[in-house]
């Protein structure tokens, strides 16, 4: 049975309000996590490490300097609540970056019990095991947890209306993480890109070069976020050490016509063909919101900068391709 989506968007839209209006909560409070944090080795566990952002994570944490203990898929599912919670008490990390997704979108409509499994009861199992040995989580979440129809930035105070199974049970997630932990961060973002990335903004480079027809969706608004700099960010907040709702992109919103464009021009391939569609045009199964670019006020409020500027990252991601 699936949560009701008007009980869950009230749910995260009340508690995020809470965690970004309230300075005076004594977890908004950096002092009190940096100096033991300075002074102890610390261990960060990684799950879903072989994705996108598990890889970039993995990195970033290595090369700051911490013992980083990663899991791939076939390593440690985290739908396995047994093995979750063995795995967790043996490591014993000091946070736990969950960075497992269901990429595809449109199988979670065919299979919403799987998509339920992984963005819901996996991070629930994550937060609960994480609590027991007084671990920190930071649970990755999703701008498809918006409807798409507001014009502007969506921010921790807007209502998620998410429209797909995909944002539904991310939202579950979110929920879930927050219940079981209290000591845990979530961050939405949206439209990853880099290095060894499956979907379109990581392979539209690849995809070129083997010759096939690209179509960019000119009518779908957000913010493509560079994963090493959002592994970056995840880092310093962390460090920070203040829990709450983040909601994490590079600057600049855009669609994947412009996205696309810009890589193939930057990687010398003006003369690739790219054709402008629509959304619709593709007769997806889920629905994705039409725009869905983030703003973070928790951000703003802690004097976090912005991240560069997504066409600043394209330059150095095609750099590497
Ligand atoms: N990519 C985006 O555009 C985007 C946008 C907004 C938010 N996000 C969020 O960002 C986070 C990271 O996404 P990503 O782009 O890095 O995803 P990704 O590249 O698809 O990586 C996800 C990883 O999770 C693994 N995984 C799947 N089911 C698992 C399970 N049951 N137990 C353990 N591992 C499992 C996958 O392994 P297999 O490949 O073997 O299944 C894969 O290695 C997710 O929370 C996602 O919802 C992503």
């Amino acid at each position: 049975m699936f949560p009701l989506r008007n009980e869950l968007a009230r749910e995260a839209s009340e508690a995020a309000l809470i965690e970004a209006e309230n300075p005076s909560d004594p977890q908004i409070h950096p002092v009190a996590n940096s100096e033991p944090r300075l002074a102890l080795p610390r261990i960060a566990m990684i799950t879903g490490a072989g994705g996108l952002l598990g890889r970039a994570m993995h990195a970033r944490l290595e090369k700051s300097g911490w013992r980083v203990v990663s899991f791939t898929h076939p390593e440690l599912d985290i739908t396995n609540d047994v093995d979750v919670q063995a795995t967790i008490e043996r490591i014993r990390p000091d946070v736990l970056i969950n960075c497992v997704a269901t990429a595809d979108v449109d199988r979670c409509e065919i299979e919403p019990d799987w998509a339920y499994r992984v963005n819901e009861k996996g991070p629930e199992s994550l937060a609960r095991a994480c609590r027991l040995v007084e671990a920190e989580l930071v649970h990755v979440s999703t701008d498809y947890v918006f409807d798409g129809t507001k014009p502007g930035f969506y921010t921790q105070e807007d209502e998620p209306s998410p429209q797909s199974i995909y944002g539904t049970s991310k939202l579950a997630g979110e929920l879930a993480v927050r219940k079981q932990n209290d000591r845990s961060y979530i961050v939405r973002t949206s439209w990853l890109f880099g290095a060894g990335g499956k979907n379109f903004g990581s392979r539209v480079i690849e995809y070129a070069r083997n010759g096939a027809a690209l179509k960019g969706v000119m009518d779908q608004t957000s913010i493509p976020t560079y994963a090493p700099d959002l592994a970056g960010r995840i880092e310093e907040i962390i460090d920070l050490g203040i829990h709450g709702l983040y909601q994490v992109t590079s600057t600049g919103p855009t669609n994947w016509l412009e996205f696309a464009r810009l890589a193939l021009d930057l990687a010398g391939l003006q003369d690739v063909k790219l054709e402008p569609v629509t959304r619709a045009s593709l007769n997806q199964r889920a629905p994705r919101p039409q725009n869905s670019a983030m703003r973070c006020l928790l951000s703003e409020k802690l004097q976090l900068p912005p991240l560069r500027h997504w066409k600043d990252a394209l330059k150095e991601f095609v750099g590497q391709c």
